[in-house]
Parts: C-alpha cells; structure tokens; sequence
C-alpha cells in the first residue's frame, strides 16, 4: 500500500532555560499509509505532540526528516503542507468571534473565499454538529464544542491528511462521541489518512488500523492491534485490587503455587497515615494463560499469604497489556 507520511529518523533536543536539554524525540522511524487511521499511543511526556510537530513543519527536528505525499518536510514546507490539516492539542480560536466567522477568517488564510468557501464552512459545521450554535462567539462553546470546531479548521482546505493531537482530552462524552466518529468517517467516507495521538487505550483500540506505541521519545512497537497483541502471547491480565499487607514473596508465591500464573505485578497500598492500623487496598495484576481457569485458584493463594480480594477484572490481550510487558508500566499513571 501506499506510503503517504514518512518520518525519517526523527529527533528533537530542546534546550531548557537553565542550559540542560532533553532528548524529547530519540530516533522515530515510521510509514503511515494512505487511507488508514494510525494512532500514537503513548503516556504523558512520551514525545507524541513533538512527533506530531515535526511532520507537520511546527517544530523543526534536530536530525532526521519527514516526506509526506514525495514533499520533504524541511525542504519543501509549502507543499507538503498543503496536503495536511492540522488540530492542536491546543485550542486555537479567536474566542470573541462566532464559529462561523472562525472559521470563514481560518478559510482566507487558506487562500479559500467566496461562495465556495461559504458553502464549505457550512457542510463543516453540520458535519460536526455544530450548525445551531453557528453564530455563538466561540468563548461560550464547551471545550468539547471549541475542539470540534478547531477539527473543522483543519478540514477547511479538503486535506488528503488530518493529524488530530490528543482531541478528546478533557471534554464532554457526547463531543467525544462525535470526535471519535468523525474520524471514521474521515477514513471511511473521504479516503482521508488519519495521524492520531492518545494516552487512551481504548480509543487506540477503537479507532487504528495500525498503532505505534510510544515511550520516553522512541516508538517501542508498532503494527496492526493483533501483531501488537500477538507480542505478548495469549495471556490474560487479572487486575486485582487487595486489602492487607503483602508479603514480600506473596507474588512469587502466587505464581508458584498456581501454574498457569507466569507473572505477578503487585502495587503495595500506600501506608494508612494516620495509624488507625486501617490496611489501604493495593493492586495486583496477574498474568496467567487461561484467566479464567486460574481465578479460583489465584483467590485462593492470595488468601492463604493474608490478602482479601475486592475485585478483580479479568482482561484479554490488548494494548494496555503490550505497553506494560513492554515497560513494566502502566498507561494510566
Ligand atoms: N518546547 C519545549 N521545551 C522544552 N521541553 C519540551 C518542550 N516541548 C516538550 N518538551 C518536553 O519533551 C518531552 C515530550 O513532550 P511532548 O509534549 O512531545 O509529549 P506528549 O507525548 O505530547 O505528552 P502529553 O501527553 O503530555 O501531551 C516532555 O518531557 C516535555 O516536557
Ligand atoms: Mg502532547
């Protein structure tokens, strides 16, 4: 299939005010395909908003580069541009205009005007549900509502390619219904190539063809859900949150005495401060071939080293479980 962004080896030092740097973005190689939606999936600080900037022309890279549809990034900014759409993980709006005069002032500069572009604004703020409150100043909008019209923004001049930074963050579940739909519909109804960055698993699941899972500025795996999944094998992740004190060889023990448990991770409880001698609960997450199966058993282990179970969910492979056989770390932290 058809390669439409490739980002060459990119890497980005910043340096601070007080003189040190950081390496924000270590070396990122990757192909996106045209047609398909590819997330960033990655947790604070991961270096996703760097990537994003570097392919898109915000940021220029340390080393490296990016080619989008043949045009080089740094070379031939113009016209690699004008193949993209970008949506900031920041809102950028003028907040005393309506949507719709944002909207028709962002078309201009796109050198856009006229009937086309009056048409064009309306077919985008019906797309995003937005046409009722077309004449409300933007600074009365939800945060939901100011993200959809800032994903309008990016679709103004028909791009064959969005990039949309983190664009559910913090908002309302109906806008973020609506976000998450529209970039379907972007792919399935417009052809349109999708670059998108989450720290959510479940949006990462819901929406990717292919996802590249990102950590401390590197990409640590990449390929479609079930090549990623396939990675860490066939084993469930029981997540268990318990009450009590561990031990400290209760996860070995856990794993010893039930076989088909291969590994224990276990968070202890912070320490009840104020020495009522109340035990805080701690979280414990099992990886075991056939979860089901193993639960009783697991239960059963766990009471006998003295810890008491409040609940437990029990998870099929998916990209949370990657990121942690990966890192050793959770996500969501
Ligand atoms: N302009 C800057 N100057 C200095 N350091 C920066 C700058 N921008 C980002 N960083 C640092 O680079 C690293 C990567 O940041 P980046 O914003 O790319 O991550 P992210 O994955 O987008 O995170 P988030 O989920 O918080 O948006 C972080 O440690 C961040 O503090
Ligand atoms: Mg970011």
């Amino acid at each position: 299939m058809e390669t439409i962004v490739e980002a060459q080896n990119l890497r980005k030092t910043y340096r601070r005010a007080d003189g040190t740097s950081i390496e924000a973005v270590k070396g990122v190689r990757l192909a996106i395909r045209r047609g398909e939606i590819f997330s960033l999936l990655g947790p604070n600080g991961a270096g996703k908003t760097t990537t994003i900037s570097m392919i898109s022309g915000l940021v220029a890279p340390t080393e490296g580069d990016a080619v989008i549809g043949g045009h080089s990034i740094t070379k031939q900014p113009m016209a690699a541009k004008r193949l993209m759409g970008f949506v900031p993980q920041e809102i950028a709006l003028y907040p005393d205009l309506s949507a719709r005069q944002n909207l028709l002032f962002f078309g201009r500069m796109y050198g856009l005007g006229g009937k086309a572009l009056s048409r064009r604004v309306d077919e985008l703020l019906a797309f995003m549900e937005l046409h009722e409150r077309r004449n409300d100043r933007v600074d009365t909008f939800s945060g939901g509502m100011k993200r959809r019209v800032n994903i309008a923004v990016g679709l103004l001049h028909k791009p064959q390619l969005i990039y949309m930074d983190e664009p559910t963050v913090g908002i309302d579940p109906q806008s973020r219904r609506r976000i998450l739909d529209t970039v379907k519909q972007l792919r399935d109804e417009d052809g349109m190539t999708v670059l998108y960055t989450t720290h959510l698993m479940e949006e990462a699941q819901e929406l990717s063809d292919r996802v590249g899972i990102m950590d401390h500025g590197e990409i640590i795996a990449m390929g479609t859900q079930s090549e990623l999944t396939q990675q860490v094998g066939e084993e469930d992740r029981l997540e268990f949150t318990v009450v009590g004190a561990a031990a400290e060889g209760t996860p070995a023990r856990v794993r010893d005495e039930v076989a088909l448990v291969t590994r224990v991770l276990y968070d202890a409880p912070e320490q009840a401060g104020d020495g009522s001698g109340e035990s805080a609960s701690g979280r414990l997450t099992v990886f075991a071939e056939q979860g089901r199966t193993a639960l009783p058993l697991i239960i059963q282990a766990l009471h006998s080293a003295g810890l008491e179970v409040q609940s437990v969910a029990v998870r099929e492979p998916d990209l949370e479980a990657v990121f942690l056989a990966l890192t050793g770390r959770e996500l969501r932290d």
